[in-house]
């Protein structure tokens, strides 16, 4: 067992387990469940974090790799209870719909947003090659973040390291 301190949607929290233990256990441990589990192998995004700023499959990580990083997870983006601009495009677009890959798609977003404030479909595309989605067919998706700059609005980073 080991006991590590990380910076956890801007909370320091400690996390202990197995050092070998999958960092997405060790989220999903502390409560903050909104990262999914698809695949378990690394291949459907849909436990997409961000890691000291990088875009990573938390299925993938050991608790190990960790200490002192700062994890940014699906609940670090809204305001409080105010769902961030991001997280309502997806809800106007009809861009979340059973749900299992959203917060893996909303975290991959955010991080191509942080690169490119106003994408291409073609950058969006490639953006979120890593996220799979069983439900929307990818269209919706692609729409919601589209729709940030039609309505001219203005995305909020989240992460400083970005
Ligand atoms: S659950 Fe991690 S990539 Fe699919
Ligand atoms: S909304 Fe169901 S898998 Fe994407």
């Amino acid at each position: 067992m080991i006991q590590i301190e990380v910076t956890l949607n801007s909370k320091k929290i400690k996390l202990k387990g197995h050092p070998m233990e999958r960092l997405l256990d060790s989220i999903r441990n502390t409560g903050a469940i909104g990262t999914k589990e698809g695949c378990g192998e690394g291949e459907c995004g849909a436990c997409s974090i961000l890691l000291d700023g990088k875009l990573v499959n938390s299925c993938l990580i050991p608790l190990a790799q960790v200490e002192a990083c700062e994890i940014i997870t699906v609940e670090g983006l809204a305001e409080g209870k105010k769902l961030n601009s991001l997280q309502q495009s997806f809800l106007q677009c009809g861009g979340a719909q059973c749900g299992i890959c959203t917060p893996g798609m909303l975290i991959a977003s955010t991080y191509l947003l942080n690169k490119f404030p106003i994408p291409s479909r073609e950058e969006i595309k490639e953006g979120l090659a890593g996220n799979f989605c069983r439900c929307t067919g990818h269209t919706k998706i692609i729409e919601s973040i589209e729709n940030l700059n039609k309505k001219g609005c203005h995305y909020e980073g989240v992460c400083s390291k970005l």
